[in-house]
């Protein structure tokens, strides 16, 4: 049973959702500046013991001093980032799961200031914990790309969290989607509200250009490796490109010229805001967001729910319920 320090509460973890960083902390995955081979957690070295899971929904057990008492008995979904400062706008520079113990566990011990009330969403507890890492990393990207009515965006690794996340929350803005898949997923994601899919497996430059003659106003990546290169030319003068994942390879080599001639904007994003999080919180609790769930499994199954994200056949998130 973790111990509950003054200004944290207890939370009874009901559900906690998969992310890729799960695999890439545990594998040391991220590099480092200059060594990107070098064995690190996203932010540098890891803490050992660690409890993993970023996402984390429950109901508050205990609290800690100076926390009010009526907050315990609350629903919660957990804000997993720790923020340079005390900003709305404060860039994350920890995650509950890699810089403090995590969800994957029957109750965690959390800063009291990080839960948001939940009480009156009709999402469900696994709806809520498959939101803060995947559709927070997803609100910070569009935030940040000013991405928005009536434009057109690519999103990459659209059947992934972070990606369905993207459709989702483009398509609710009023953009114009054109989802770039693998597999036999077209279907799904234009249930979600993509305009236009793309197979990579297929031709994909060709596809492209027929989804968006007119080409793009923004691309919304979770995949690099070799898409930067090759999709860049696609976007429009003055476009941007903003980046939050690395699945196809994080070391690329692309032509700078593409990027200056045209005015574009290259945009590094990692995970999201207090002010982000508050807005995926709002839309939450107003139930117009529904998270898609494609599996469940009890925390003994961990090992088998990673071996079926790793396998990357689903659909939206997989769902620990401890
Ligand atoms: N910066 C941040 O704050 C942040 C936060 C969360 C995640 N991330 C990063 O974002 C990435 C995605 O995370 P996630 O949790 O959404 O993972 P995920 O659920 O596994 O989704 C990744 C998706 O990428 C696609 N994909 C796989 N291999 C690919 C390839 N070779 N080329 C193009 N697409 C490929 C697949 O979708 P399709 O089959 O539909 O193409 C897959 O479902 C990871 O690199 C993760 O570390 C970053």
């Amino acid at each position: 049973m973790p111990q509950v320090g003054p200004g944290q509460v207890l939370v009874r973890v009901s559900a906690a959702a998969l992310n890729n960083t799960d695999i890439w902390t545990r594998e040391g995955a991220y590099g480092l500046p200059g060594r990107p081979d070098a064995k690190a957690g996203w932010r540098g070295p890891i803490d050992f013991p660690r409890v993993q899971g970023g996402d984390i929904a429950g109901i508050v057990t205990a609290v800690g001093a100076g926390v009010p008492e009526d907050v315990a008995g609350r629903r919660v979904l957990v804000d997993p980032a720790f923020y340079a400062d005390g900003h709305d706008d404060a860039v994350p520079v920890g995650l509950l799961g890699s810089e403090a113990d995590g969800g994957f566990a029957t109750y965690v011990a959390v800063d009291a200031d990080r839960v948001h009330d939940m009480s009156d969403s009709p999402l469900s507890d696994e709806e809520l914990a498959a939101l803060p890492v995947a559709y927070g990393t997803a609100m910070g990207m569009l935030e940040r790309a000013h991405i928005g009515e009536g434009e057109t965006v690519l999103v990459t690794g659209a059947s992934g969290g972070v990606g369905f996340a993207l459709v989702q929350l483009a398509v609710a803005r009023g953009a114009r989607v054109v989802a770039l898949t693998g597999g036999a997923k077209a279907a799904a994601l234009r249930q979600a509200g993509a305009a236009a899919t793309v197979s990579r497996d297929g031709d994909p430059a060709r596809e492209l250009r027929a989804a968006a003659p007119g080409g793009l106003d923004a691309v919304a990546d979770v995949a690099g490796g070799p898409w930067l290169e090759r999709v860049l030319p696609e976007l429009r003068d003055g476009g941007r490109w903003v980046i939050a994942g690395a699945v196809a390879g994080a070391v690329v080599p692309f032509d700078l010229r593409r990027l200056y001639l045209h005015n574009l904007s290259l945009i590094g994003s990692s995970m999201h805001t207090r002010a982000h999080f508050a807005k995926l919180a709002e839309l939450a609790r107003a139930g117009t967001l529904r998270p898609r769930i494609a599996a469940r499994y009890p925390l003994s199954a961990i090992h088998d729910a990673q071996a079926e994200f790793r396998r990357g056949t689903h659909i939206g998130k997989l769902v620990i319920t401890p």
